[in-house]
């Protein structure tokens, strides 16, 4: 699966920007403030109907126009299919997969699987544990189709029992119904994440023995409670805290993926660089274990790909990414430091010299 085009009209400084793909690597450079994270933001947008820098879209259209739009054609399984989206300043919003309206930007995701690694993914290290959790929701949300509407029921049900515990008395009753509900989804989603994780950690510790040679990381998996025991019973027993605290304590949406090196929290000891070499690892064994399961490529998004990495490591991402086939989106700001993390002998390269918001081929 790739993108075959992209046109971008009015997104940041890009005001017109049409572009012929390459299926393997395709490299971005040029000075700071050209243009180049607002071309994978486009592409983002494209993929998953927002922005990776700000909260709302508005932002992101360009202050001459009113309305900013991106278009791509995606090549997926032998067939064409055309994906939309627009913001107008004044709210709406529109996006369109295969000429259809859709209402949610999921079936965007669905179409176009991004994996991102930017200034950002360092947060999978040093953030709060929403992060992690998002990043293990991407493999199983892509992988375990009826995770969707699983998450959904339960964030239903976390808002109830949350709203419940608002009230100026506990109603026992209603609220025994609700944890009742409640636990069933949670065992079911902490089952699909434990079951990737299972397959996914071992990927991730073989990328990082690929791409470095730092030994002793360590990845566990918190569901959110303690799973040796019921979490009705725990609800149960943490019903006057929760009550107290105005929200649910325990559950799925308190999971984390602790991180550690050599006994330590990896955050604590880790150097800008190693970080980035780890964020690299679990990003690309996503995409590993994501064609192992589906049999197709994800897309990635690489911002500043040289940054923080020096020229081995630099070279033996590029060489595994390779190795993967996925379709690559590369930034830099100079242009040799970015070829030369590609393996030399790649022919599905294309160059771009990003200035001014332009774009030109080479
Ligand atoms: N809404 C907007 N309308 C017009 N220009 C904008 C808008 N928002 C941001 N810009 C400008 O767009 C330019 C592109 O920024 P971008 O972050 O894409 O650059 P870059 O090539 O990634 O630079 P760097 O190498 O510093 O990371 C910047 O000059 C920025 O000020
Ligand atoms: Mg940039």
């Amino acid at each position: 699966m790739h993108l075959q085009r992209l046109d971008v009209h009015g997104l940041r400084n890009l005001r017109h920007v049409q572009l012929s793909l390459s299926p393997g690597a395709n490299i971005f450079y040029g000075s700071n403030g050209g243009g180049k994270t607002s071309l994978l933001e486009a592409l983002h947008v494209l993929g998953r109907g927002r922005s990776f820098r700000c909260r709302t879209l508005n932002p992101i259209i360009n202050q001459n126009e009113d309305s900013c739009t991106v278009f791509g054609l995606l090549e997926k399984e032998g067939k064409n299919i055309p994906l939309g989206v627009s913001r107008s300043r004044k709210g709406g919003f529109q996006f369109k997969v295969n000429g259809q309206l859709i209402h949610n930007a999921s079936s965007l995701a669905e179409a176009m699987p991004l994996l991102v690694l930017n200034a950002d993914s360092f947060r999978l290290l040093d953030g709060g544990p929403q992060y992690r959790r998002q990043y293990v929701d991407w493999g199983v949300f892509h992988v375990e189709h009826n995770y969707r509407l699983l998450w959904q029921k339960f964030r239903r049900a976390l808002k109830q029992r949350n709203s419940l515990l608002r009230h100026d008395r506990i109603d026992e009753v209603l609220l025994g119904v609700w944890d009742a509900e409640f636990s069933g989804l949670a065992d079911q989603i902490n089952q699909y994440r434990q079951q990737y994780l299972l397959e996914l950690i071992p990927k991730i510790q073989w990328v990082i023995e690929e791409l470095t040679l730092l030994q002793g990381f360590e990845f566990k998996h918190y569901a959110g409670w303690d799973v040796a025991k019921p979490l009705k019973d725990i609800l149960l027993a943490s019903r006057q805290r929760d009550f107290q605290l105005k929200g649910t304590q325990y559950g799925p949406h308190r999971a984390d993926l602790r991180i550690r090196f050599n006994n330590q929290p990896a955050s604590d000891v880790l150097s800008r660089g190693q970080i980035k070499i780890l964020v690299t690892a679990m990003q690309i064994a996503q995409g590993f274990l994501f064609y192992e399961r589906t049999g197709c490529q994800c897309l990635y998004l690489l911002d500043d790909l040289p940054s923080e990495l020096d020229v081995q490591h630099r070279e033996k991402v590029g060489k595994l990414l390779y190795r993967l086939g996925a379709q690559t989106f590369i930034t830099g700001v100079v242009r040799d430091d970015v070829v030369l993390s590609w393996p030399g002998d790649s022919k599905q390269t294309s160059m771009f010299h990003v200035e001014h918001g332009g774009i030109t081929p080479e």
